[in-house]
């Protein structure tokens, strides 16, 4: 059976090599834009976590075929017919089932998709993927909790997000690819994992510019193939995860085959932390150098330092040699970790959004762990702090992490696996 918690004995450097798996949130979202591609997909590089697992049930579920192999792919094979409407209880349970809207109205023209669940990290709406999605000529209803999509046509327009919504921008994106003529996508979001998305989809045979900045225009195509093959980019929040155990810990963590343009919203931060940032081909490495620095911090969509950091940042700056400031302006709700962290005697005050945190000591207690992120920077609290921890709730933490424990204590972690 599936441990539920784990017992962290605090006060041991972590020293070693790691590799880390394909980005979740790339995969999520390459996962969903296969019910578009005729024939066989191979994706290479996938962690088998919780969320995956649930977006390969919500394809099986549309009737797409799919085989996870050992060592990281998944084969995917889309011959049959497609159903379009996705099962509540996927789409409740992960706010990124909401992804198949897009690829599922453009393969064939109509979806029906509840609205979503996910972390319990704030209300999460979806209203700029339906007004998006709304340009390119689709009709929405709602009906009993579910969005009904319909569009016997899609038509390419100008779209202005208000927010640069990552899934909001690779909905309407995949949408866009199947959509005749051009979209335009302003106010974009330029997140790491859109660019894979986009790669990924290019190889599929779309017509996509533009990535990776604010306005991506789509050339819309009549059909998408399958691709062989794909390496999917590796995880920067799981790299900067296991970054900060390193130089929390006092030790050197160094991961391997990474993309450094994609790490400098992180490692920028870690630096001014005071830990040592080194880079070495495509390894990077991270390591302590005497304490750590108080840091002022604004989690902001890409370029700027990423909310899905924010609570692992946090666990790093509760033992820093000062007073950091740390304003969350992507999600109203993301400081369910803060009281945890106060139990192991971290020093915080949460006004709204912004959280201070007074540097000191941390000490072993029950934590309850309430979303993904939250876990991690207990965890990480629980390695620097003096005595025995216990992180209750690891099913949060398998959604995201593969075997983050195993890794931990082959890095030298004292844990309970
Ligand atoms: C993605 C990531 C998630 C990350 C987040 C922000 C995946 C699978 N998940 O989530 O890990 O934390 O980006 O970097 O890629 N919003 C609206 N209306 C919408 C859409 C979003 O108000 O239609 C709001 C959300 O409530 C939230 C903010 O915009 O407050 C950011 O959401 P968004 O960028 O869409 O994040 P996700 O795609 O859900």
């Amino acid at each position: 059976m599936e441990k539920t918690s784990v017992t962290i004995e605090g006060g041991h450097e972590l020293n070693g090599v790691i590799d880390v798996f394909g980005a979740k949130n790339a995969v999520l979202p390459i996962l969903s834009s296969t019910i578009m591609l005729d024939g066989e997909t191979t994706l290479l590089n996938i962690p088998p976590i919780g969320d995956i697992n649930s977006m390969v049930r919500m394809l099986n579920s549309l009737n797409i075929r799919t085989e996870y192999r050992a060592g990281g792919s998944i084969h995917i094979l889309n011959q049959k017919k497609i159903r379009h409407i996705a099962p509540y209880e996927l789409v409740t349970a992960m706010r990124a089932s909401f992804f198949v809207a897009g690829p599922l109205l453009a393969k064939t023209g109509f979806a029906k998709v509840p609205l979503p669940g996910g972390c319990s990290i704030g209300l999460r709406p979806v209203d700029i993927h339906i007004q998006g999605l709304k340009k390119l000529g689709v009709d929405i209803n709602f009906e009993h909790g579910f969005v009904e999509f319909s569009a016997l046509n899609l038509k390419g327009d100008a779209i202005d997000l208000p927010f640069p919504s990552v899934g909001a921008t690779e909905n309407i994106m995949m949408a866009a690819c199947l959509a005749k003529g051009e979209t335009v996508i302003n106010n974009a979001a330029r997140e790491p994992e859109v660019v894979d998305l986009a790669n990924f989809l290019i190889k599929a045979g779309a017509v996509i510019e533009g990535h990776g900045t604010s306005s991506i225009f789509v050339q819309g195509v009549q059909s998408l193939m399958g691709v062989r093959d794909y390496f999917v980019i590796p995880d920067r929040i799981e790299i900067g995860t296991l970054l900060i155990a390193g130089g929390i810990t006092g030790g050197c963590v160094e991961i391997k085959h990474v993309h450094s343009s994609y790490l400098s919203s992180i490692t920028d931060v870690l630096d001014e932390a005071g830990l040592i940032i080194s880079y070495d081909n495509n390894n990077v490495r991270c390591s302590a150098n005497g304490s750590i620095h108080p840091v002022d911090i604004t989690t902001e969509p890409h370029p700027g330092f990423p909310t899905d950091m924010q609570a692992q940042m946090m666990a790093l700056l509760s033992i820093a040699c000062g007073k950091s400031v740390i304003k969350e302006t992507i999600f109203e709700n993301r400081f369910m970790h803060v009281n945890e962290l106060v139990r192991m005697g971290a020093s915080i005050q949460v006004d709204g959004q912004i959280a201070i945190v007074s540097g000191g000591k941390l000490s072993g207690a029950d934590v309850k762990i309430t979303d993904l992120r939250a876990g991690a920077a207990l965890v990480l609290a629980g390695l620097i702090a003096e005595g025995k921890t216990v992180v209750h709730g690891l099913h949060h933490l398998n959604r995201g992490y593969f075997n983050l424990m195993g890794k931990l204590k082959s890095l030298g972690a004292r844990l309970d696996l």
